[in-house]
């Protein structure tokens, strides 16, 4: 294909892909298959690649691009970006209506009434069409400009569908949030890598705006509603209603239920008719939003400091009852988390029957001072499961009792920890029943022990049915047992035993991270892999040999510690051994210069930065820790040392000054 050829051909392609992403996203009718769309982009990508001079910004290939930014810079809204007034009941509507009929001097307005997203404000910039800019609100002036993040939003159009001349050149506003599964999903995720999680989708998204490496934001699945211009000439659209319609058109997600509505009556009625249907949609409203819908008059009305005259919020009122906390019990988390759930005496809230919420953990349950027997004020929040607010103190008879924190695991009976680092109770048993399919999935998953065809479904069927009780049985199913399972033909079931054969053969490191021991990580896992050198050696470290291993500390070491102690997770080891797993590294075939030698680096040097240094030695095949000990071999000494210096001398560790130092790496002959 000559070049000419593939710049037509190219063109082509992209518009057909923004043409198919419109329906897709926008419009919500595909009208191609998955498959077909991405032989397009395929295609795309692949002259994409034989012309790479003919790659433009707006080409739906570059989404996900560009190195991760040190910060964002600031961006000036030309138009603020105001908030507005929040209202919680019918009355308050009514007046704002009224306000709205005197300033238009007795005019009758028409409203539109939108849903009011809960998530972040954002002005996306279009120049010629093509997306430029995307800033987040800020404190309504100034925001940060998350353009490369928003780029990752496969619901954004990088370039407009319309020819519509006052559309080229505009800035619209919206609203970006995670759908309630996305968020969901994230915070297991986060609590798997043991990372503290989000309140709620909203504290989500601005999270995820806020990562800097645009490639860490593409995998979050956010997505955007656009309910309004910033900037723009209004050319010749009269209404904000034609506007999001002419908007859609254009390519960019409006949301449907947008609603025009004669008078403020009819508007409180589509209200009050989202506040029972708020469940059913898959991302959080927190209310909505009430606004005149002609251009003129809205300029007629104005604004205040903070927020438009011709628009409000009417937020759904707080879904609270009180009712009497009758008991406290605990509950384990896939993740081995051990809760305290309240037992209710089930009262209604907003339309369901309530009869448990969650009291988070044991120092929430002393900070507002709960006892068994108090009422308590319950809320039905943007979260799944109801809280408890507070207790109503006015209601205490003086019988209530104290809750005292169980130390047992209520589904395994095993001990159950607390970190340091951490508010929750936790139960570290590999084989307690309520983790086990946590437990499982993680073991077999593609950065694990990556066993093919053991995902979540298999995973859910073979503990249902018994057959495997914790990670070490998987080594020991036969064939017979699964061709007993539904739907489970030879081939499947031969290819489920060679995946777990297959993952026999995994390194240390990576068995290690799939035992799923708590803060370890693939990265620990390497580190204690080669300190340790196996299972066996690990198993009999003292906390101290692992706390001051760089890079890992006390809490890792704590948690590995308390892991080995668990008899039952011992046993479940040696099921492993049995098996074959391998439980040590393999002999590396060229000896390390530096291997089996611990380093500890004080004061500045002149030649690396610290980082620098500590690489190079792992990259030696040697140890790098934050202390000086017995088992140091050499303390790294720069400009400045500090107590590690004296410590050196006083355990008459090797010392070595930069000099010596770059000789023994090789760096200066
Ligand atoms: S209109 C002048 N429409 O709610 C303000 N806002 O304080 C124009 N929001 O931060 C806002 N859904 O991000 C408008 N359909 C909607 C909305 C919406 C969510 C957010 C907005 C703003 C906050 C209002």
């Amino acid at each position: 294909m000559t070049k000419e050829e593939a710049k037509k051909r190219i063109e082509k392609l992209r518009q057909e892909i923004l043409y198919h992403n419109k329906l897709y996203y926008v419009l919500n009718q595909p009208v191609i298959s998955d498959y077909e769309y991405d032989q397009l982009v395929k295609e795309l990508e692949k002259l994409e690649k034989q012309f790479p001079e003919l790659i433009t910004p707006d080409s739906p290939t570059q989404r996900v691009g560009g190195e991760p930014l040190i910060e964002f810079t600031t961006v000036e809204h030309k138009v603020p970006m105001l908030s507005l007034d929040n209202t919680y009941a019918d009355s308050a509507v009514l007046e704002f209506d009224e306000r709205v009929r005197k300033g238009l001097r007795s005019e009758k307005p028409e409203y539109t009434v939108e849903l009011k997203i809960d998530g972040v404000a954002i002005a996306l910039l279009y120049e010629n069409g093509v997306f430029v800019r995307g800033a987040t609100r800020g404190d309504g002036y100034k925001g940060d400009d998350v353009t490369l993040n928003l780029r990752t939003i496969r619901s954004i159009p990088l370039r407009l569908t319309t020819t519509k001349k006052e559309l080229q050149n505009i800035e619209v506003r919206g609203e970006v949030y995670l759908p309630r599964a996305e968020f969901e999903r994230l915070n297991e995720e986060k609590e798997r890598e043991g990372e503290p999680l989000f309140a709620n989708p909203r504290n989500a998204t601005a999270g995820s705006l806020k990562l800097l490496d645009p490639k860490l934001v593409a995998q979050r699945k956010l997505n955007i509603f656009i309910y309004g211009v910033g900037e723009s000439p209004r050319g010749e659209f009269k209404t904000h209603y034609e506007t999001l319609m002419a908007l859609k058109e254009a390519g960019l997600r409006v949301n449907e239920s947008v609603k025009l509505c004669k008078d403020i009556e009819l508007a409180i009625e589509y209200c009050n008719l989202w506040e029972k249907e708020r469940d059913n949609l898959d991302y959080e409203i927190d209310g909505m939003v009430i606004k005149v819908n002609l251009f003129a008059q809205q300029e007629r009305l104005g604004h205040t400091q903070k927020s438009p005259r011709w628009a409000i919020a009417y937020k759904f009122p707080a879904r609270q009852a009180s009712t009497k906390l009758k008991e406290i019990i605990l509950q384990v988390g896939r993740t081995g988390t051990v809760n305290p759930v309240a037992i209710l005496e089930p009262v209604e809230v907003s339309g369901s029957t309530i009869s448990r919420a969650t009291l988070h953990n044991e120092d929430e349950i002393r900070r507002k001072d709960i006892r068994i027997g108090d009422t308590v004020l319950i809320e039905k929040g943007g979260e799944v499961i109801p809280k408890v607010v507070r207790v109503v103190p006015e209601k205490r008879t003086g019988k209530e009792k104290n809750f005292v924190m169980p130390k047992t695991c209520p589904s395994c009976g095993g001990p159950i920890k607390r970190d340091e680092s951490e508010v929750a109770w936790r139960c570290e048993n590999i084989a307690c029943p309520a983790q086990l399919k946590r437990r499982i999935e993680h073991f077999a998953f593609r950065g694990a022990m990556d066993i093919e065809g053991l995902g979540t479904a298999m995973v859910e069927v073979l503990v249902d049915k018994g057959l495997v009780k914790d990670y070490g049985d998987i080594y020991y199913l036969k064939k017979s047992d699964l061709l007993n399972l539904e739907r489970m033909g030879d081939k499947s079931a031969q290819n489920l035993l060679d995946g777990i054969e297959k993952s026999k053969q995994n390194p240390f490191y990576r068995v290690l991270f799939a035992l799923g021991i708590r803060h370890v990580g693939i990265h620990a896992a390497r580190i204690l892999a080669e300190r340790f050198g196996s299972l066996k050696a690990l198993k009999e470290a003292k906390f101290e040999d692992i706390a001051t291993i760089y890079g890992l500390g006390g809490i890792l070491a704590q948690s590995v510690v308390d892991f080995f102690a668990n008899k039952r997770n011992l046993a479940v080891l040696e099921k492993l051994e049995r098996a074959g797993v391998q439980l040590s590294e393999e002999k590396k075939v060229k000896a390390q210069p530096l291997s089996g030698k611990t380093f500890v680096i004080t004061g500045t040097l002149e030649n690396f930065t610290r980082e620098q240094a500590q690489e190079l030695i792992i990259s030696l095949g040697g140890n790098v820790s934050s202390s000086v000990s017995q088992k140091t071999n050499f303390v790294v000494v720069g400009k400045e040392p500090g107590s590690k210096y004296t410590k050196a001398k006083e355990l008459r560790v090797k010392i070595l000054n930069e000099e010596e130092f770059l000789k023994i790496t090789g760096k200066k002959k």
